[in-house]
């Protein structure tokens, strides 16, 4: 397992990374834009979070497994995931559109994740998020032949894996310390929390979704392959999940 500090590194480093040319004009045709641009809107505003929840979950969560590294490597976490919100953002500014400020899928969640003060609930939440992201990132590439567009999914996508196993790792150590009745239970509720999201997000960005190449039936298929791996991965003895980076 890859420690706290480790993750301080890696997240420290990838952030130097320019993966984007700006100077690439933006050429987004008007089919293209009608399938991707109310998805594009809803998933900058999602991305564009100030994460003062989740720190205040780590925070308290890092005082007690005396892992102090833990807040500093859940900070850079939230820069980068307003990283790729910036990149959004400045992307939609290029095509002359606007960067909303309300949504009611991110409003949902956002009460939702309120409700919750738990790093084991905000891992579980982050983990079904960037599932879902991995998708919806290589549909919405997929959905458009703009170079600029391209290269800010690509670079998110290359962001997305390793904030999986950083979430995985993490609830790997919390769900090991439950008894073998507490990770059934634990189980049930991953399972139902993750794939009902998993519908919300397909009934607010199936436009999107489809537009990239992915109908519901294989969209379905790859969230449940998503969600297979991450439990195989909370199973095991060891968490190996650094091998993925
Ligand atoms: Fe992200
Ligand atoms: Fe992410």
């Amino acid at each position: 397992m890859q420690t706290s500090k480790n993750w301080v590194q890696y997240f420290t480093q990838n952030l130097q990374q320019h993966r984007i040319d700006w100077n690439i004009v933006p050429n987004l045709t008007s089919n293209e834009r009608q399938n991707i641009l109310k998805s594009l809107q809803a998933w900058q505003l999602g991305e564009t979070s100030d994460g003062s929840n989740l720190i205040k979950a780590a925070t308290k969560y890092a005082s007690k497994s005396n892992d102090e590294n833990y807040v500093e490597a859940i900070k850079l976490f939230i820069k980068e995931e307003q990283k790729h919100g910036e990149n959004l953002g400045r992307y939609l500014d290029l095509i002359g559109e606007k960067r909303i400020k309300k949504n009611w899928g991110d409003s949902l969640f956002r009460k939702f994740r309120g409700l919750h003060t738990d790093m084991e609930f905000w891992t579980i939440a982050v983990i079904t998020v960037e599932s879902a992201a991995q998708i919806f990132y290589q549909c919405l590439k997929d959905a458009t032949n703009c170079k600029l567009l391209r290269q800010i999914c690509t670079d998110i996508l290359i962001d997305e894996a390793p904030h999986i196993s950083f979430q995985i790792e993490r609830l790997h150590v919390i769900f090991n310390q439950k008894n073998r009745l507490m990770k059934y239970l634990t189980y049930k509720y991953y399972y139902v929390f993750y794939f009902s999201t998993a519908l919300v997000v397909w009934h607010a960005h199936q436009k999107l979704f489809k537009a990239g190449g992915v109908d519901f039936g294989r969209y379905w298929k790859k969230m449940s392959l998503k969600f297979e791996k991450t439990i195989e991965k909370l199973s095991k003895k060891k968490s190996t999940t650094y091998a993925n980076i």
